[in-house]
């Protein structure tokens, strides 16, 4: 894979946790953009939701991580934008799924859900599985039309 280049984004709820996760994945190679917030004032997920997609959707970053209270809200705006295929994880099998029959280029995870060690795992779990193709690349085309 040449592009190791991961977008990091959260709203007020995460931001502790988004540095962890930042720390975690530049240990394992990977390139982070992390674009913000980075004060705890409060502010609202769509925009960084959108934001952190559109360097996804863009080819700037191969994948986004984008943490919330719950991962949800972040993850509704994230697949507002066109190409992205976002999905909260609560645990390391639907994290290596998502990535091997949805082709998902986005996690969303929920801070006020999971502790951090669950977090770092399911961030492992997305990022090692690779999408397997075949009657699931189908399914992702339609989802794309
Ligand atoms: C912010 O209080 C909270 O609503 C947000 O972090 C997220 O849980 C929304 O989905």
């Amino acid at each position: 894979m040449t592009n190791k280049r991961i977008v990091l984004s959260s709203d007020h709820a995460a931001i502790e946790t988004r540095q962890t996760i930042a720390a975690h994945i530049e240990a394992k190679g990977w390139e982070v953009v992390d674009i913000g917030p980075t004060t705890p004032e409060s502010t609202h997920y769509p925009i960084h939701g959108q934001a952190a997609a559109q360097h996804v959707a863009s080819g700037d970053c191969r994948f986004g991580i984008i943490l919330c209270g719950t991962g949800q809200g972040i993850m509704m705006a994230a697949n507002k934008v066109q190409g992205i295929r976002c999905g909260v994880c609560s645990d390391t099998f639907s994290a290596s799924m998502i990535r091997a029959h949805n082709d998902a280029n986005m996690l969303s995870m929920g801070v006020r859900v999971l502790g951090e060690g669950l977090m770092l795992d399911i961030v492992d779990a997305f990022l090692s599985a690779e999408f397997e193709g075949g009657r699931h690349a189908t399914r992702v085309d339609m989802i794309e039309a």
